[in-house]
C-alpha cells in the first residue's frame, strides 16, 4: 500500500533495487564511508572532499555529552535495555537543546548523530564496567568511535570498516515502521527530538530493528550446523517465527544480505572461528528450502557484530546510530510539503446500543 511520496529512497521499485537519493546501495556500501551517506541523507547530496572533512569535524564535536545528560545516564538502571536508554537520551537532549525552529533542523540532526553513540556507550561502560569514559575518542568515523568507546582502544581498520558498511546498509529504508512513525509525528509539526524518540520506540520491537538481537539469540542456541537444522525445523513445525528472515516488501532477497554475509564470512575467517558463520548458513539454507524465506539485513549483521565483540543488547542501538540519518531526512521531507497524516479505520465494533445506567448494568 502506498502511503505517501518520497524522493529519498527506493526499496525494490520497478527494478531500481535499494537506492538512497538515486545511488545504488551496492555503490554506497563498496565506496562510501558512513559520514558521506549521512551527509547525503541529512544534507541532500554527497559531500566533496573538503565538505566531508568539515562534516567529520562537526560530528566529532557533536559527540560531547551535556553534563545533565550524563547525570541521567548514570541514574538509569544498569538493567534497562539500551534501546530504552537511547529513547530517553534523545528525549532528554530535546529538553536540554530544543530545536527552537525548523531552520535549525539539520544542526539538530547532526547533533543527534554525534550524541547517540556516545550516550549509549557512556551508559554501557558506566553500568557494565563501572567507569566514566571520556566520549571524545578522537576517531574520525562513527564506526571507529563506537568500537573505540566500547573496547577502550582503537580497533583494526578491517573491524572499523565492517561496522562502517553496516551503518551504511542500515541508514535508510523508505516507509518502514519507525520512519513512518517519525513522519506521523513530524506531520503534526512537532519537534525533531519527539519524532526521533518515537521512531526509536518503533524500532525497538523484534519484528523491526529488534530482529538483529533476536537473530543472535536464536543462533546462540545451537552448537553445530546439524543442531541448528534440527532446531529450526522444530520451530517451523511449531509455526514459530525465525527472526532475521522474511520481509514485508522484498519477495526474493534482501539486497543488504549479500554484504552482511560476505563480511560475516571474512570476519569469521580472520578470527579463525567459523562456527557461528556455519550455523548461520545452515539456518539460511533450511529456511530457503523449507519456506522459501530469505535472510534479511538483520540475520548476518548479528554475526558481524558478534565477531566485532559487540554485546547482543547493543545490536539494535547500532541500528539507531545509523537510521537516525534516514529518520531525520524523512522528517525534513515531511515538513517541506506537510499534510497531517490521519488515516481512517474500518469500524468492526458493535452496532449502536441503548445507554444502560450504572445501577442497571448486569
Ligand atoms: C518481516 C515480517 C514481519 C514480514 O511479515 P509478513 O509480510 O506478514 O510476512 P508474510 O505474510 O509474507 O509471511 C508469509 C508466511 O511466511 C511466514 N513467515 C514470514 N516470516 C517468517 C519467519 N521469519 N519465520 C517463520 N515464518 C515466517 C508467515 O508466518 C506466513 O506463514 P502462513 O502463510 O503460514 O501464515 C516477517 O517476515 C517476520 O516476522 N520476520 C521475522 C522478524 C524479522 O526478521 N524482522 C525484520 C524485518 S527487516
Amino acid at each position: 500500500m502506498v502511503a505517501g511520496k518520497t524522493a529519498i529512497c527506493t526499496v525494490g521499485h520497478e527494478g531500481a533495487g535499494l537506492t538512497y537519493r538515486g545511488y545504488d546501495i551496492a555503490d554506497l556500501a563498496a565506496h562510501a564511508c558512513f559520514e558521506e551517506v549521512a551527509h547525503l541523507l541529512i544534507h541532500e547530496r554527497l559531500p566533496d572532499r573538503q565538505e566531508l572533512e568539515a562534516y567529520r569535524n562537526k560530528l566529532r564535536a557533536a559527540r560531547t555529552l551535556p553534563l545533565k545528560l550524563i547525570g541521567v545516564l548514570e541514574a538509569l538502571p544498569g538493567s534497562t535495555h539500551p534501546m530504552d536508554v537511547m529513547r530517553t537520551a534523545c528525549s532528554v537532549l530535546g529538553n536540554l537543546e530544543p530545536e527552537r525552529d525548523f531552520s535549525q533542523q539539520r544542526d539538530a540532526a547532526d547533533r543527534l548523530l554525534g550524541v547517540l553513540p556516545s550516550a549509549v556507550l557512556y551508559w554501557q561502560r558506566f553500568h557494565g564496567d563501572g567507569v566514566r569514559i571520556d566520549t571524545d575518542s578522537g576517531e574520525d568515523g562513527t564506526a571507529a568511535h563506537f568500537l573505540h568507546l566500547l573496547h577502550e582502544r582503537s580497533q583494526s581498520d578491517a573491524h572499523c570498516r565492517a561496522l562502517d558498511v553496516s551503518l551504511t546498509l542500515y541508514a535508510e529504508h523508505e516507509f518502514n515502521a519507525s520512519t513512518f512513525t517519525a513522519r506521523v509525528i513530524a506531520a503534526t509539526l512537532s519537534d525533531l527530538h519527539s519524532a526521533v524518540t518515537g521512531a526509536i520506540g518503533a524500532l525497538r520491537g523484534p519484528l523491526h530493528g529488534g530482529a538483529n538481537e533476536a537473530a543472535m539469540e536464536l543462533i546462540d542456541r545451537f552448537d553445530s550446523p546439524a543442531d541448528a537444522e534440527q532446531g529450526v525445523r522444530d520451530m517451523l513445525s511449531r509455526k514459530e517465527l525465525v527472526m532475521g528472515f522474511g520481509h514485508r516488501v522484498y519477495r526474493e532477497s534482501d539486497p543488504r544480505n549479500a554484504f552482511n554475509k560476505r563480511m560475516a564470512r571474512q570476519l569469521a575467517e580472520e578470527a579463525g572461528d567459523m562456527r557461528l558463520f556455519e550455523i548461520s548458513e545452515a539456518i539460511e539454507r533450511l529456511m530457503w528450502s523449507e519456506k522459501r524465506l530469505f535472510a534479511n539485513a538483520d540475520f548476518y549483521s548479528a554475526s558481524v557484530y558478534r565477531y566485532l565483540g559487540i554485546p547482543t543488547h547493543l545490536f539494535t542501538p547500532i541500528f539507531v546510530c545509523s537510521r537516525v540519518t534516514g529518520w531525520c531526512a524523512h522528517v525534513f521531507e515531511q515538513r517541506a510539503d506537510n499534510r497531517l497524516i490521519r488515516p481512517r479505520a474500518e469500524y468492526t465494533g458493535p452496532a449502536a446500543q441503548p445507554w444502560v445506567p450504572l445501577e442497571s448494568r448486569p
